[in-house]
């Protein structure tokens, strides 16, 4: 097997900062000092490169495709994520969520907008690909949901109501998977219960082209505040400027410098043909991340101790 179709896979569990409860310290304060934040950071540290792991095997025995469903799966039934159970609340006390996949060679975007009491919006947004019209959204994509078997689950979990009653909002929290297999395939999906407390029928960057892409030559997962990412059509522009030559290093320092420019929120996972992987973020966030290229798995865990032993302040 070549070095460009080596089968990797970079999976994402939202951004630390900006996650509620969960405060991921930066250069101000050194995460080492921080024994409690750091307990919380184990338990997301282990969430994740668990999840990448298993999910690494599926790409290996299956496709791109299988890994990121399965890698989502993981992370909707993972309470410590704000995707399908261990969604946030909404503003009127109900769990609305939305999934997207797109499978690079097909270039075939399919997703789902505000489904409501269903456990995997994942696969209702992967069955959407085989109907002609691709993305689905509220009491139609609910209803969608049970004509096709989704049987009822509800995902608030009593953290999440505990967090609500107390209108501890953070400002968002999704997750997603980027796999590349061995045919050298692309796949990427992102799932996310919003921000919290936000009006019902928001609708997030996730189910859009700005929150979740993939091509022949790459693909990217998006977090963070869904109307910046939608303002900077964060992943179409990413691929975008790979189509058109970019090395995805590159494009994604761009895409980022963009964004800080106008002190924007975001993070992404993206990873290209050649099997890169990278991770944006702009300024203030972490991007809670693990990745498994086959022989090595890493964190946004490693890349914070490295950045507290070189004393580095803007976390990769
Ligand atoms: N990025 C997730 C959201 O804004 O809903």
């Amino acid at each position: 097997m070549s070095a460009a179709t080596t089968p990797r896979l970079i999976i994402h569990g939202g951004m630390g900062r900006l996650e509620g409860n969960l405060d991921i310290p930066h250069k101000e304060h050194a995460y080492a000092q921080h024994r409690q934040a750091t307990t919380r950071l184990e338990d997301f540290r282990d969430a994740l490169t668990g999840i990448a792991t298993d999910s690494h095997q599926v790409l290996l025995d299956e496709d791109a495709r299988a890994a990121v469903l399965h890698a989502l799966r993981l992370l909707e039934d993972h309470p410590l994520f704000n995707a399908g159970t261990g969604s946030r609340i909404q503003g009127d006390g109900k769990v609305r969520m939305s999934a997207a996949l797109m499978d690079g060679p097909r270039n075939l975007f399919s997703g789902v907008i505000n489904v409501e009491a269903i456990r995997h919006p994942i696969d209702l947004a992967a069955l959407l690909a085989t109907e002609e019209h691709t993305v689905l959204a509220g009491e139609q994509a609910n209803a969608y949901a049970r004509e096709r078997g989704f049987l009822p689950h509800d995902p608030i979990t009593p953290e999440r109501r505990t967090e609500y009653e107390k209108l501890v909002l953070g400002k968002t929290g999704t997750v997603g998977a980027v796999a590349l297999d061995g045919s050298g395939h692309i796949c990427a999906g992102t799932s996310t219960g919003g921000v919290g407390g936000e009006t019902p029928g928001r609708v997030s960057d996730a189910a859009t082209v700005a929150g979740t892409y993939a091509s022949e030559q790459m693909g990217v997962s998006c977090t963070g505040v869904g109307e910046q990412i939608v303002n900077q059509a964060a992943a179409a522009k990413l691929a975008t400027r790979v189509l058109d030559g970019m090395a995805l290093p590159e494009a994604v320092r761009k895409t980022i410098a963009e964004a800080d420019a106008l002190d924007y929120r975001f993070g992404l996972i993206g990873l290209d043909r050649q099997g890169g992987m990278e991770i944006g973020q702009t300024r203030g966030v972490n991007v809670l991340f693990a990745s498994h290229d086959g022989a090595t798995v890493r964190s946004f865990f490693d890349s914070l101790a490295e950045q507290t032993k070189s004393g580095t302040s803007q976390p990769r």
